[in-house]
């Protein structure tokens, strides 16, 4: 190979290393511009095969191609050679040749691994304690799923209504059953909730602990919560403790507080993270 075609093709190489960085940096402006992902996926194509492209080239037309033999007494360099030799010594030639070849790669690497970092930046914020509260707050109004305040007196005996925070109706984790016990008396209070649930009323989330269904079924005579998932049944008595099925969690209470107009208030958000139990296991 000539000099001219080995720094044609030494040229051809980096190009394809110099395609690969600039793939990378498209790949990285639509990403940070909102991410797109057949394009995306186009410039990592482009991009693997602009460095495939180099180290083909590379290997192929600069490395040198074996078998190569030679006999003993042909060892000194014919003159030609030597001038050569001598010429690529005085510019630096030999020495740095492959400089061009090293700093394209290593760009290019340096350009694939920043965007394998991109998954990464893709998992989004962490949740902090986000799992840990949801949208009640002190003094908020229950609500129905249309946003209209739920005043005591609509709500049926031994019946059951779906609350939600005011503000927030339809939130999943605010999401509450309202329960009216027609005998307040019965009502086995945890401790320190004694005035958790004026004049029968007790409210617990609707969202059951074992999978995290919504539970929407209750069954007034037994005083019973029920999940149609797989069945977990939960005491309204006794602090939603389950009864029955596979949930091993009670359901979180909300605190409930009357107001002078008749209308239910939350005292404060629910004092555990609602939904399956192994969110706050431990
Ligand atoms: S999700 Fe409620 S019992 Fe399984």
């Amino acid at each position: 190979m000539t000099e001219r075609e080995e720094r044609r093709a030494e040229r051809a190489a980096a190009a394809g290393f110099g395609v690969t960085v600039l793939a990378c940096g498209g790949l990285a402006y639509v990403y940070l511009q909102g991410g797109q992902a057949q394009l995306e996926g186009l410039l990592l194509a482009v991009a693997f095969a602009g460095v495939a492209y180099g180290f083909v080239t590379w290997g192929q037309k600069l490395m040198p191609q074996g078998p190569v033999s030679e006999d003993r007494h042909h060892l000194p360099s014919t003159e030609p050679e030597r001038e050569r030799f001598e010429a690529d010594l005085e510019r630096g030639g030999v020495l740095t040749r492959r400089r061009l070849l090293v700093r394209a790669l290593g760009a290019a690497v340096v350009a694939l691994g920043g965007v394998a970092l991109f998954p990464i930046r893709s998992l989004g914020p962490r949740p902090g304690t986000s799992l840990a509260h949801t949208p009640w707050r002190r003094g908020m109004r229950l609500v129905t799923e249309d946003g209209r305040p739920v005043r005591a007196a609509d709500v049926p005996r031994g019946g059951l209504v779906t609350v939600f925070p005011e503000g927030h109706a339809g939130s999943a984790d605010g999401q509450a059953v309202l329960v009216r016990v027609e005998d307040p008396g019965r009502i086995r209070h945890r401790p320190g909730r004694d005035d958790w649930s004026p004049h029968g009323y007790i409210a617990y989330s609707k969202v059951c602990t074992h999978a995290g269904c919504p539970v929407g079924l209750y069954q007034a005579e037994t005083h019973q919560l029920l999940c149609p998932c797989h069945q977990s049944t939960f005491d309204v008595l006794d602090g939603a403790r389950p009864v029955f099925g596979p949930a091993a969690a009670a359901l979180p209470q909300l605190p409930l507080r009357l107001d002078p107009d008749g209308y239910l208030r939350a005292r404060g958000d629910f004092p555990e993270p609602v939904g399956p139990a192994y969110w706050h296991r431990a």
